[in-house]
């Protein structure tokens, strides 16, 4: 069976052809980095217009590239949302009108759930139920998965996300954008002798939600106070990771989950895999974390869920599903997106 992934939520536009649910025969992704960088941050209207200019030859890239040909594929998956409307829209409509010019079914793709499927791309025998942890540009959140397609929240960041804090920090110390993989780098290669300490925020709360805001702030104040990028950039992946991994951890234990699956673009970072890494192993707990290419945004992950969605569920999606730029993942199930597939 061979699914065609199509993902445009904010600034990759990504497709992939995936044959069932584990042999990746093509993945394209077009970066809008160069389209964003000088206005530093992601413009939605200029997003979108990327979208427009690179969705047909990407499309056409990941089939050239699979060698298969398009009237052999069987499956049309898009992303729905969360994400910037102008951006899901054009990838969501390009995989609706596929899917209508084939005659073949079109399925709907959570963000998120998409970031999660990721992980059964390469990972053969994850056992339900799981914890997952999600950090991304626009999310970082610690779900339950208690069977396919079943989240439950248990913990979200109160405020910024912690991929947004790393690009925005990168941004004040002109290392240019996208903020993660650049702080990342400069953090592991400084050899601190003289560190600077921030507190990671909300450690000891009870709660599993996150906040990452008051961590921005400390960055920016430890500029002015005259502190260097490479002391800045180590104690932001510190603390963060040192706050990630310290409540993903008690989950795991509070929940007796032995399972945990990374995902999102942050979960392609050196510290957070290195160190979840050790933790798991001592905890005698199942790591299951995405190749790199599979971290950020990509058409792989798109492909995935949706053919989990439709092997699996025997679910389908109606050509009038509309894109969502917020879309609960725990509430999804049973709501207007997925229909069965008689
Ligand atoms: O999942 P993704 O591609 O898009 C969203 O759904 O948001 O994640 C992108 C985010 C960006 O904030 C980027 O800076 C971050 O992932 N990121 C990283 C690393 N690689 C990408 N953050 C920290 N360390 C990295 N190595
Ligand atoms: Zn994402």
């Amino acid at each position: 069976m061979l699914t065609i992934g199509i993902e445009s939520s904010c600034d990759d536009t990504s497709v992939a052809i995936l044959r069932n649910g584990n042999e990746l025969l093509s993945l394209v992704k077009k970066s809008q980095v160069d389209l964003h960088a000088p206005f530093g941050g992601v413009v939605p209207e200029l997003a979108a217009r990327g979208h427009m200019d690179s969705i047909f030859p990407v499309m056409a890239k990941a089939l050239q590239q699979s060698g298969v040909s398009l009237q052999e594929i069987d499956l049309v998956a898009g992303t729905t949302g969360p994400g910037l409307v102008g951006s899901l829209l054009v990838g969501l409509t390009a995989a609706k009108t596929l899917a209508l010019c084939l005659k073949k079914p079109f399925i709907a793709v959570h963000h998120l759930e998409a970031h999660f499927a990721a992980n059964f791309i390469e990972h053969e025998g994850l056992e339900y139920p799981m914890l997952g942890l999600l950090v991304s540009g626009g999310h970082s959140c610690l779900y339950m998965l208690q069977s396919p397609g079943d989240f439950q929240l248990l913990g979200e960041t109160r405020d910024d996300a912690v991929g947004e804090v790393y690009d925005k920090i990168a941004k004040k110390l002109g290392l240019g954008m996208p903020g993660g993989p650049v702080v990342d780098k400069v953090a592991r290669e400084y050899v601190a002798e003289n560190p600077l300490v921030l507190t990671p925020p909300m450690l000891h709360t009870k709660d599993y939600d996150f906040s990452f805001s008051g961590l921005k702030t400390a960055c920016l104040v430890a500029m002015e106070q005259g502190y260097s990028a490479e002391q800045i950039c180590q104690a932001l992946q510190t603390a963060a990771v040192r706050v990630l991994t310290h409540k993903t951890m008690k989950a795991l234990k509070q929940y007796d989950l032995k399972t945990l699956l990374l995902a999102g673009g942050v979960s392609a970072n050196s510290a957070l895999r290195g160190r979840f890494q050790d933790l798991c192993k001592s905890a005698k707990v199942r790591l299951a974390m995405p190749t790199l290419k599979l971290c950020t945004d990509n058409g792989a992950m798109v492909a995935r869920a949706g053919w989990e969605r439709f092997v699996h569920q025997k679910q389908h999606s109606r050509l009038c599903v509309d894109a969502f730029s917020r879309m609960p993942l725990q509430n999804v199930e049973g709501g207007p997106l997925w229909q069965k597939y008689e």
